[in-house]
Formats: C-alpha cells, structure tokens, sequence
C-alpha cells in the first residue's frame, strides 16, 4: 500500500512528493541520526572502501551512471541520475545511500540504498558497474545494506522482478527473504528478513 503510493506521489505529484521527502528526511535524521552517524560496518569486500554519497563528488556519481549501458536501467528507476537529483539525494538523510569504491583505481564499481522512512521501513536498491558484474559486488551489497538496515532498527524491502535474474539471486543469496505480494509485470515485493 505504502509502496504503491509512494510510486503514485513521484510520478504524478512532484510537489508534494518533494515536501514529504524533505520532512521524511528531517524526521528520520531526528530518530535515525545518531544511529546511522555511529554505525560500524562489519562487512566490507576485500580491495574496496564503501563510502556515503554524500562524501563523494555529485559529478563523479552522475559519471557513474552515464558509463552504464542502457539495459542496465531496465529494471533499475529508483530516481532521476541527472546532476539535480542526485544532489538533493545527497542532502537527503533518509536515504541512506553508498558506493563501493576500488581501491587500486579510486573508480565507483557499485551504488547501494536503503531508502528510509522516518517509520521504521527502508527499500533495497543497488546497481553494480557493468565491468565488475557477476564478481560477488550485488550480494556484497546486500549484505551492507540488511546490516545498517536492521543494525539501526529498520524493516527491510524490496520490489524485484523475477526476470531480472541477478538481482533476484542476489537478494536471495544475501538475506532470508519473504515474498509478501506478487505485482504487475513480473514485479514481487519482498520482505528481508533479519
Ligand atoms: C543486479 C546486480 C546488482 C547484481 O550484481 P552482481 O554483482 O552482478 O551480482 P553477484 O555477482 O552478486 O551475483 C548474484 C547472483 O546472480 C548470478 N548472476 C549474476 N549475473 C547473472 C546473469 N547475468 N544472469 C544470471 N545470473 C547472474 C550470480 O551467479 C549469483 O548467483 P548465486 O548467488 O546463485 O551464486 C547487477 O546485475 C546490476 O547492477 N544490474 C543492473 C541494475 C539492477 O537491475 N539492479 C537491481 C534492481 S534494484
């Protein structure tokens, strides 16, 4: 219900979308905040630094996404990839959002959020970079997002589709997983469990 919306507000409201976002985003700080400043990953890929979006230049994330081909979006619409939106992403504290960098060239190889609600509830999303697929980095993911997800006290969520394989696979392999509604266009919602 929450999650259809949420897809209802952004895609046809803006406005309003944009002032829930802001006051999720200042409500969520004002209980989340000090629990997401504190918190210490336990899991990290060997050879790669995780660091916060906001940490991380709005040019080199809109880089990012330009250098992945188009079939890499298909399944991945979480939000706009233009210098704007990821500039008010990166001031949005409720989204809690990372990328995975390689160490031995400084390039993002992967992004990853939970998208938070002040409520308790967050959404799973990532993105590997398509020259690093298939190594383990989405289920590496995952793993980093259901441990600041539930280390803080959220509940987990995600829409996949069922065709798009990897991903499936990856959630299943990083998480217990209960599937809670079959959707539109091969679409479940799945709840991760702790
Ligand atoms: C989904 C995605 C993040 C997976 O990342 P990844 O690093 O390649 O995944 P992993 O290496 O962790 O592999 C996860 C599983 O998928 C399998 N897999 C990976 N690529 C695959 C492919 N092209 N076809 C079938 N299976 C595949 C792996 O063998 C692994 O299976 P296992 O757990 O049974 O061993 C990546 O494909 C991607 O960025 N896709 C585009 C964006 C997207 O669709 N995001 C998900 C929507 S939120």
């Amino acid at each position: 219900m929450l999650y259809k919306l949420a897809h209802i507000l952004r895609d046809k409201m803006r406005w309003l979308w944009d002032f829930i976002e802001m006051m999720n985003s200042v409500l969520f700080s004002w209980k989340y905040g000090k629990k997401v400043k504190d918190f210490v990953f336990s899991y990290i890929p060997e050879g790669y630094k995780l660091l916060p979006i906001k940490d991380i230049s709005t040019e080199k994330l809109v880089e990012f996404f330009d250098r992945q081909p188009e079939d890499a979006f298909t399944y991945f619409k979480p939000h706009g990839f233009d210098d704007k939106s990821i500039k008010r992403l990166q001031r949005n504290k409720a989204f809690l959002a990372y990328v995975l960098m390689d160490k031995s060239n400084e390039q993002i190889t992967g992004y990853c959020f939970n998208r938070s609600f002040f409520h308790g509830t967050g959404f799973r999303g990532r993105m590997v970079d398509v020259s690093y697929r298939n190594k383990g980095l989405g289920t590496a993911m995952n793993k980093i997002l259901n441990d600041l997800g539930f280390g803080i006290g959220l509940r987990l969520y995600e829409s996949v589709s069922k065709d798009n394989v990897a991903s499936y696979k990856s959630a299943i392999s990083a998480s217990q997983i209960k599937i809670l509604k079959e959707m539109p266009n091969n679409e479940i919602l799945l709840e991760i469990l702790p």
